[in-house]
């Protein structure tokens, strides 16, 4: 099925992982695709989906839950960091009472910014309804703690925000001649994609989001899937780096623009392409043998179809860059966290995490 993306993206903090004991964890919401699922579409008819083994092999549980993750993904360290649990899929029926307080994950494998992307997958929720479903979620909570206290909670959250990569491997690079391909030069697709962010973040904003890390594409050329379909010696896709190094740019000054349009700086940027440029260039130095062949797959860098019981799998995930062929691994989930939290502005714009929980700890 070829989920969706394989991009780095994310966040975080630590520093103050000791303060957040003292009081209530701050709330965490999420909102995006395959990389910050943590389970809705294990819910709906689509074929986006890992709830079944080796998915979640090294999850606490050792099952699968739903994440596109051998064990924990990027949402996960973040919760860590917060101290608080990690955020329950929005469709879960779980998802009731006191736990209503700790956030939600909106986020479904597949989507992407435009709602023509991942249509291959059916029964997916795109991110108009990823937000009618936050906005649901705040009536439930109202009921429970009453309005002032809701929108304080949800002011106050933190917000993780990762989408784009299904729209160039799931839409404009699916197939040849794609329609979207057709109607645009890729500069004007990228363009086009980043001006319909930017009307989702200020719906963000206005359903009362107020710190939301935005990660950029990964290096959509790079991972085991584009290196199967379009590698010949193992070099990354020309024409996907080359997407991607268009769109994140892009996005870091969409989004100085959007902060200086609303006076603060609400929206922060995730350079997960560098992240995952750095193991791409020298995989030893973040401890993984390899950062081309996925654990668990088929084919030229185990990088077709998907991954399944009858899969070649790793013994070792911990020395994979990717899980599957689009997906980092927990290990590279956890140090894109990593950067999230104490990355410089090579990799946090315009800061980090960690300063951005201490800042708002002053607030
Ligand atoms: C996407 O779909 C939603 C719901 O049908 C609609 O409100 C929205 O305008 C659409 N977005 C675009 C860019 O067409
Ligand atoms: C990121 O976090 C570290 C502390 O962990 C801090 O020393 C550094 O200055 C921060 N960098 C930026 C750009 O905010």
């Amino acid at each position: 099925m070829a989920s969706s993306l394989a991009i780095f993206g994310v966040l975080m903090i630590m520093a103050l992982g000791m303060l957040s004991y003292e009081a209530e964890a701050r709330a965490f919401f999420v909102f995006g695709d395959s990389l910050v699922d943590n389970g809705n579409n294990n819910y709906l008819a689509t074929t986006a989906r890992a709830d079944s083994p080796p998915y979640g092999i090294d999850y606490p549980t050792g099952r699968p839950t739903g994440r596109f993750s051998n064990g924990l993904n990027i949402p996960d360290f973040i919760s860590q960091q917060l101290g608080a649990e990690p955020t329950l899929p929005y469709l879960s029926p779980e998802l009731t009472g006191q736990k209503l307080l700790v956030g939600a994950n909106f986020a479904s494998a597949g989507i992407g910014i435009l709602n023509d992307t991942g249509i291959q997958f059916i029964n997916i929720i795109r991110m108009t309804r990823q937000f009618e479903y936050f906005q649901q979620y705040q009536q439930r909570l109202s009921s429970l703690i009453g309005p002032q206290r809701t929108k304080q909670l949800v002011n106050q959250a933190l917000v993780l925000l990762t989408v784009g990569g299904n729209d160039f491997v799931n839409n404009y690079y699916l197939v040849p001649f794609s329609a979207r391909s057709r109607q645009f030069a890729l500069p004007d697709y990228v363009r086009y994609l980043i001006s319909e962010l930017r009307k989702l973040l200020l719906k963000m904003y206005d359903l009362g989001a107020r710190r939301v890390l935005v990660t950029g594409t990964g290096p959509l050329g790079c991972v085991p899937a584009e290196l199967a379909m379009r590698s010949r010696n193992g070099e990354c896709s020309a024409e996907l780096q080359r997407a991607a190094s268009l769109y994140n740019p892009q996005l870091i000054q969409m989004l100085r623009s959007v902060n200086s349009q609303l006076g603060s700086d609400v929206f922060i940027a995730a350079n997960t392409q560098q992240t995952h440029n750095d193991f791409v260039s020298n995989p030893q130095a973040f401890g993984f043998s390899t950062s081309k062949i996925a654990c668990c797959g088929q084919g030229p860098y185990n990088g077709l179809g998907l991954c399944t019981v009858a899969s070649n799998l790793c013994p070792n995930r911990n020395q994979y860059a990717f899980w599957d062929a689009f997906h980092p691994s927990e290990k590279a989930n956890k140090l894109i966290v990593q950067n999230i939290l104490k990355g410089d502005e090579k990799y946090m714009y315009p800061m980090n995490l960690s300063t951005i929980l201490a800042l708002d700890s002053r607030t």
